[in-house]
């Protein structure tokens, strides 16, 4: 008989909905030994999370996360919600012998970091952290390939992850508050380069940091019951931003390469441009979300009459990761299809009893870089991670 993992999947807007999706291409297109049931989704506003629920194919709904963490029916939690229910909602599952991934940031503070990396280590469930980018086929390519030592000792890690969205009058939501956020771009998408960079590159030692808040106060955002996001409520009043609207730094690794990291949201034109070049010895690589299918490779052991940059497209079945999974070779994936890639792994912990990455602890060593960039912004000098 078919295992059944079922799962409950808190949050109902952007996440919810995608890991929702994910979840669906998992079962359709993966070799799991199991099929993982849409059990509940769980959100704040009735209506619309029954809505959501039917949409998207939940058995059930529920606006009352309480009573799903002591249900014996549900296994696995999806944590999609805004980053101050991280910590209470991911705690309480662990506690409850619940299998937890939550969304990124993890917290947003370091020592909700350190105090849920050891819960999670202590509890004997699976817990992972949902960097989605780690699970692209690209970025696993570029693993592999400074893993085998194609790039030899790694000089340089040079990332950005740029986004406009920051600009013009978007209104006053959880994304624009320290105490709920934790960190502005710093933790929103600063927090997936990082993981990038610790991914590829290893652990980084310290770094030196400037950020900056463009936009100091947004217009109140309009209450709809299901998430605030970008709409004012047409009050005039003002909230204050206290988070950064951009960041940069400069990094040094332990394996002995320095980088530059920087995140946006005030980066004119990029809708979501994340791009990163990663220099060796022996070979560079070069990859850019808007061309997701792609990883740019430099062989600086190849006759120098013939060097030049090549484009792999990362498609091939049996040979590139995750390929011939869902579609022949040159039939591209999307941004979206990384996530049935991460729950792979996450599923496939569960049912193997093994464990998957990244877990709580690498998000705390994520938390532990976002520390000490904002520490050195304020020092104004270099700060240890
Ligand atoms: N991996 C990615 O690429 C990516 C992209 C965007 C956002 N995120 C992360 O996903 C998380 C959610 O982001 P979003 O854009 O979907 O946020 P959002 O504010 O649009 O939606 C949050 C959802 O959580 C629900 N919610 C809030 N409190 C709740 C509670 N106590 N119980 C049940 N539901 C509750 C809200 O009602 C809403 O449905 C954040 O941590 C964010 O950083 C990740």
């Amino acid at each position: 008989m078919t295992k059944i993992i079922r799962t409950a999947v808190v949050g109902t807007r952007f996440m919810g909905r995608a890991h929702a999706a994910g979840i669906d291409d998992l079962n359709r297109f993966f070799d799991l030994d199991a099929v993982v049931e849409k059990t509940v989704l769980c959100g704040v506003n009735e209506e619309h999370t029954k809505q959501m629920a039917e949409t998207l194919g939940f058995k059930e709904y529920s606006t009352d996360f309480q009573s799903l963490i002591v249900r014996d029916d549900i296994d696995a939690f999806h944590i999609c919600t805004p980053v101050y229910e991280h910590f209470n909602q991911s705690m309480a599952a662990l506690l409850c012998k619940k299998h937890v991934l939550c969304e990124k940031p993890l917290t947003p503070t370091v020592q909700e970091a350190e105090a849920l990396a050891y819960a999670a280590g202590e509890s004997g469930m699976v817990h992972q952290v949902a960097h989605n980018y780690r699970y692209m086929p690209a970025v696993r390519l570029a693993a592999q390939m400074i893993k085998k030592g194609l790039l030899g000792d790694l000089y340089h890690f040079r990332g950005v992850y740029a986004q406009d969205w920051g600009m013009g009058d978007g209104a006053f939501s959880w994304r624009f508050q320290k105490d709920k956020a934790g960190a502005g771009a710093l933790g929103d998408i600063g927090s997936h380069l990082i993981d990038l960079a610790l991914y590829l590159c290893g652990d980084i030692t310290r770094v030196a940091a400037t950020m900056q808040t463009f936009k100091k106060e947004r217009p109140l955002a309009a209450d709809k019951g299901e998430g605030i996001v970008k709409e004012a409520d047409g009050s005039g009043q003002m909230g204050i931003v206290d988070v950064d609207d951009a960041f940069c730094a400069t990094a040094e690794f332990a394996c002995g390469a320095i980088g530059t990291l920087e995140a946006s949201r005030f980066a004119t034109g990029n809708k979501n441009g994340l791009r990163f070049e990663i220099d060796g010895e022996k070979g560079a690589i070069s990859f850019d979300l808007m061309k997701l299918n792609e990883l740019q490779y430099f062989d600086a052991t190849a006759p120098r009459a013939l060097q030049g940059w090549r484009t792999i497209q990362v498609t091939e079945e049996g040979v590139h990761p995750y390929a011939g999974l869902r579609w022949p070779v040159g039939h591209q994936l999307g941004w979206a299809d990384s996530f049935a890639n991460e729950f792979y792994a996450f599923y496939s912990a569960i049912l193997n009893g093994t464990h998957s990455t990244p877990d709580f602890g690498d998000a705390l060593r994520i938390a532990r870089v976002i520390d000490a960039i904002e520490r050195s912004h304020y020092s104004q000098g270099f700060e240890e991670v």
